[in-house]
């Protein structure tokens, strides 16, 4: 199969993981027999120091060419990097925020699983994590807070910034659809997380999933505030299949969910829209503190080009043979920085490029 990918390598640890990720995807198309053509597109600040902004028309045209977009990550320091003394809408950030509303990827996925052979990482109790965990965080993208009205103002002499939380009825019922259909391949439990106990958008939020609920009678579907849902993570988060959730809280509960695994650079993501198009990228930031210096995770990127190729290009067997090879390295007890065992047990520390090494071996 001829496939076209864009790459967005970013800022940061971005280049390094996304070499990685496109190293792994090499392997794949020299055994199965694919070509995959790759395109350089400039996002973040490396589009900033390009252009001056951080996402050109041009940026978004050539992403939509492509059949799948890879990316690694955007942003730098706040406290020392340039690009964060221009206006918000024209730092790294606002490139990915943009690019994603242009795109239409309201469907952010992010699995979070315990492998393991990485219990040892995870800041959790060994007897809350013994039957381990395997959920998939749906989180809606392109609505709520992140894409209302913002602004600051002077009132009766007083500076006050407003953000506004908006959310219609087919924003919350295509995300809604998307869980159930995913639900459906999994282990058939929906988790819709809201603060419908304080917010409009999550009364609305928790009828409109109910209402999609009615018409997937196999599917458990129930409902919790976020409050709960983020202690309930920490005690028991085998709980739970597929979490349904808004944009900011999905951002936040996905953090926590991907620590629990060992660490952020374990969690891939995919954001998808009605097409079979996707952004793949991993679900941890740019952490512009270790940038250059070859120590970065590039699991969560290569599990990225894992859900690229199911989900884009439903190439379901070189997907699982990635993540067969990630879960092989990990026995065989390769470790970058982030995942060594807390209790001191045997691992073999390695960099960001001999990780990928080590997983293109085993594909
Ligand atoms: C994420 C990131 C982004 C978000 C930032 C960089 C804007 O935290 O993808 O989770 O908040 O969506
Ligand atoms: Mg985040």
């Amino acid at each position: 199969m001829g496939l076209k990918i864009g790459v967005i390598r970013g800022d940061g640890i971005g280049p390094e993981i996304v070499a990685e990720a496109v190293k792994v995807l090499d392997a794949i198309s020299g055994k199965f027999g694919h070509t995959f053509e790759y395109e350089e597109i400039l996002m973040g600040g490396a589009s900033i120091d390009v252009h001056g902004i951080p996402l050109t028309d041009e940026a978004i045209a050539r992403a939509k060419a492509q059949d799948a977009v890879l990316m690694g990550s955007i942003g730098g320091d706040a406290k020392t990097s340039p690009w964060y003394k221009l206006p918000p809408e024209k730092r790294p950030e606002a490139g990915l925020l943009g690019i994603r509303k242009a795109l239409a990827l309201f469907a952010n996925l992010r699995p979070a699983k315990l492998y393991p052979e990485l219990a040892k990482a995870s800041p959790l109790r060994d007897d809350i994590i013994a039957d381990g965990f395997d959920m998939m965080i749906m989180r809606e993208l392109t609505g709520g807070l992140y894409f209302g009205k913002r602004y600051t103002e002077v009132v009766d002499g007083l500076t006050q910034a407003v953000d506004t939380l908006i959310y219609n009825e087919n924003e919350i019922r295509r995300i809604a659809i998307r869980a159930f259909d995913i639900a459906a391949k999994r282990n058939k439990k929906v988790c819709s997380v809201d603060k419908a106990n304080v917010l409009d958008s999550s009364r609305l939020w928790r009828k409109i999933v109910d209402e999609v609920a009615a018409d997937h009678p196999d599917i458990e579907c129930s409902h919790m505030l976020v409050d709960n849902a983020a202690m309930q993570l920490v005690k028991d988060p085998g709980q739970f299949d597929v979490v349904l959730t808004e944009n900011m809280f999905g951002d936040i509960l996905s953090d926590e969910a991907s620590m629990i695994t060992g660490s952020l650079g374990m969690l891939p993501s995919a954001s998808l829209n009605e097409t079979k198009f996707g952004l793949y990228e991993p679900s941890g930031g740019s952490a512009p503190d270790i940038a250059g210096k070859g120590i970065a995770n590039p699991i969560a990127t290569i599990l990225s080009a894992a859900m690229m190729l199911q989900f884009s290009f439903d190439l379901d067997e070189e997907a699982k043979a990635i993540e067969n090879a990630v879960e092989q390295v990990l026995k065989d007890g390769y470790r970058t920085i982030d995942i060594v065992p807390r209790d001191g047990s045997d691992f073999v520390q390695v960099g960001t490029k001999e990780m990928g090494d080590r997983i293109v071996e085993r594909i």
